[in-house]
């Protein structure tokens, strides 16, 4: 679809037909508050698992906000168009999300003001789930094949551009902002202990009881059969969901299933000359 494509701005790619260079540009002047939380991921990092999440704490563990309510209502997009006149009217705690580099920012949370949780995945199952997603987004050019999309991604030629720039810059910055760096691995592994850990560096006191609750209604199983927590409720023109679906498979490792032996020895040497720099160890399988 020719109205729906990846536009550079300032070296990151935005979307046309969803995404105004003019209104990401001013979002470095946003007024944020203190009770303001911004989620921060590179696609297919856990974005509407931490929607979720955040949602449930936010309810202290009342379901009933996140199945009356889509996600991108609860916790809406800073980059879609018409997001700044929807964060002015609304009211805090602002809840938002994010896949946009540091550089286009508001101003004062890089002098902490507001909260930012930056979730991160290992890169190989992102590629993976992002060339399922690219299948069925309206919005986005349909790969050849695997390979195609592979080579694709590692030059940055998707939405969210580099997965190595995106972690590395974020990551850098993070002492300048009041910033929590959680894994999709971890919380596989223990959701209960990082809906914890969250609550912890949102200053939320929940009960043991609301805290399981979380936990249940944000687990894949449950997201699965909640439409508004999954984006099933989006019209054709933007998720054609014969093709594929949001809840996939939610899994470590399906990396394995895709990545030839040749294409797993390139993103290595390239993970290793990247992130050499950078004191952080992911999950793969
Ligand atoms: S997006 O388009 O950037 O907003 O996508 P995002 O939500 O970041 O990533 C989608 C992947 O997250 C998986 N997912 C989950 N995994 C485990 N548990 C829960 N609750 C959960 N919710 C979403 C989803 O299945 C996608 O991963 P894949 O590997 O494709 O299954």
């Amino acid at each position: 679809d020719p109205d729906y494509r990846l536009v550079p701005h300032r070296n990151f790619n935005l979307i046309n037909g969803i995404h105004s260079p003019d209104e990401v540009d001013q979002i470095q002047n946003w007024e944020i508050q203190e009770s303001d939380i911004f989620v921060v991921t590179y696609p297919k990092s856990g974005t509407i698992w931490m929607q979720q999440i955040l949602t449930m704490i936010e309810a202290k563990g009342d379901v009933s906000r996140t199945t009356e309510h889509p996600n991108a209502h609860r916790v809406p997009w800073i980059e879609l168009i018409g997001s700044e006149k929807l964060f002015n009217a609304a009211p805090s705690p602002r809840l938002r999300v994010t896949h946009l580099q540091y550089k286009f920012m508001p101003l004062a949370i890089k002098q902490k003001m507001g909260k930012v949780i930056y979730v991160a995945r290992n890169p190989k199952d992102v590629l993976v789930s992002y060339y399922h997603f690219h299948k069925y987004a309206t919005m986005l050019e349909t790969p050849k094949d695997f390979n195609d999309f592979f080579e694709k991604f590692m030059d940055g030629k998707v939405y969210g551009n580099c997965w190595f720039e995106h972690i590395k810059t974020w990551y850098a910055k993070r002492d300048y902002m009041n910033f929590l760096y959680i894994t999709y691995e971890e919380m596989i592994q223990d959701l209960h202990c990082m809906v914890e850990r969250i609550c912890s560096f949102l200053g939320k006191d929940l009960t043991e009881e609301q805290i399981d609750s979380v936990v249940e209604h944000s687990s894949f199983k449950s997201m699965k059969q909640n439409p508004q927590a999954n984006y099933k409720t989006v019209p054709d023109s933007l998720l054609d969901q014969k093709k594929g679906t949001f809840m996939r498979k939610g899994t470590i490792g399906d990396w394995k299933n895709h990545f030839t032996v040749a294409q797993s020895e390139k993103f290595d040497r390239v993970f290793q000359e990247k992130m050499r720099d950078l004191p952080l160890n992911f999950v793969w399988d």
